[in-house]
């Protein structure tokens, strides 16, 4: 991989030991992935969750800072494993805000989300940014046609620098469909399109699709919900809406060849998806989620308007979380909605959520959600018995205490 004079600098460490790291951290991924040399980035989205990072996470990015590294370009924070404004119980949650501290002295925005697009984090279309997470990636290059990979721990070398390896989804040619999906099916909520995206990620693998056939244009929890259950299930970090998307505005746009035939997904497929998803029979709930990815202020005013029309009364048994982000949080406080939601019973957290946390979930809990993400997450995670179904089964149930499936 070809470097300039001052990234060669960098790498012998002329430039300090922040910028040494970061550039040996780039050049071998460069590298392994036959980049011909770094391209500069806009942004970068640095996943920091304690739980993964421990400690010696905490310990690297603190010599960072004391080493005088700092961000070059705007960075901001995927969800971390505490809400920021509640007491610190333990050392590992002191060291997740040890953690976040550390990257707001380099230069972070503390926006602490999965879904930062909501809180005005947008890349523009062409813009070459570094954002981890593996569910925004798909957001950024498919519905806001920016360009990145799928960055783990590079995303903090490229913060350092401002650079990253041209490879992947940075080159036109790797960003073009090879298999079609025609949506047979109406959809009419983010429940719907998380199972569409767990059961298209399934279907297209390592391949890039191309879904025609969508009868309305998805909203931004719509394609949050989508990107997030795609990205689980697919190694690929873009797919298109053909007529929607911005690298596809026809199937001639999309297709260097005549396009495949299609793969057909009708209501039959997406009840067996849901099937697939849900593992869980009617009865007791333990736990309910919803906000994966975290709610906007639109999915919090839903969730309020069917509260208030819900005949059921309030089950404080059932532990039922909404996760949202802090600036989202703020605005439905002062709307009035969070203590509409706290008389229900509801959690809203802030920052975090029933993953991303050290508050671990119960093995084998019986938990509903509308979101395929955390469907898998959960059933990975801690044995989860899975109730899936739409936000408003998801309320009923929380209020009640029952799914009734
Ligand atoms: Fe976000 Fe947690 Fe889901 S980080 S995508 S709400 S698993």
């Amino acid at each position: 991989m070809n470097l300039t004079t001052d990234q060669e600098a960098m790498l012998a460490g002329k430039k300090g030991w922040p910028l040494q790291i970061a550039m040996k951290m780039l050049a071998a991924v460069g590298r392994a992935q036959d980049a011909p040399e770094l391209i500069p980035v806009t942004s970068a989205h640095l996943v920091i969750d304690g739980t993964a990072l421990g400690k010696a996470g905490g310990d690297f990015l603190e010599r960072l800072v004391v080493e005088g590294g700092r961000f070059v370009i705007p960075t901001s924070i995927n969800a971390i494993a505490v809400d920021r404004t509640k007491p610190l119980k333990t050392a590992e949650e002191e060291n997740q805000i040890r953690i976040l501290e550390a990257c707001e002295k380099m230069g972070a925005l503390p926006s602490c989300s999965c879904n930062p697009f909501i809180q005005g984090i947008v890349p523009s279309f062409g813009e070459h940014v570094a954002w981890s997470e593996s569910a925004t990636a798909p957001y950024i290059n498919s519905v806001l046609g920016a360009r990145t990979n799928r960055e783990g721990a590079t995303a903090v070398a490229s913060a350092l620098t401002g650079l990253t390896p041209r490879y992947g989804m940075h080159l036109e040619e790797n960003r073009r469909p090879n298999v079609l999906i025609r949506v047979g099916t109406d959809l009419a909520s983010v429940d719907q399109f998380s199972l569409l995206g767990a059961l298209v990620g399934r279907l297209a693998a390592e391949r890039i699709p191309t879904l025609e056939g969508l009868t309305r244009i998805p909203s931004i929890d719509d394609y949050v919900s989508f990107s997030a259950a795609y990205a689980i299930h697919s190694m690929s970090a873009i797919y298109h809406f053909s007529g929607i998307t911005p690298e596809a505005k026809t199937l001639a746009d999309a297709y260097s060849e005549p396009a495949p035939l299609p793969i057909i997904i009708d209501d039959d497929a997406l009840d067996a998806e849901r099937r697939k998803t849900a593992n869980g029979k009617e009865g007791p709930v333990d736990v309910v989620s919803i906000g994966c990815p975290h709610a906007s202020i639109e999915q919090l005013r839903e969730a309020v308007e069917k509260i208030e029309s819900s005949t059921n009364s309030p089950e404080i048994k059932v532990k039922f979380y909404i996760h949202t982000n802090r600036t989202t949080y703020d605005i439905a406080e002062a709307e009035g909605l969070i203590s509409v939601l706290l008389d229900a019973g509801i959690t809203v957290t802030a920052d975090n959520c029933s993953v991303v946390s050290y508050d671990k979930l119960i093995k084998g809990v019986r938990l509903a959600t509308n979101s395929t993400k955390m469907a898998l997450f959960a059933k990975s995670v801690c044995n989860a018995e899975i109730l899936f179904g739409s936000t408003q089964e998801c309320i009923d149930a929380g209020l009640s205490g029952i799914w009734k499936g």
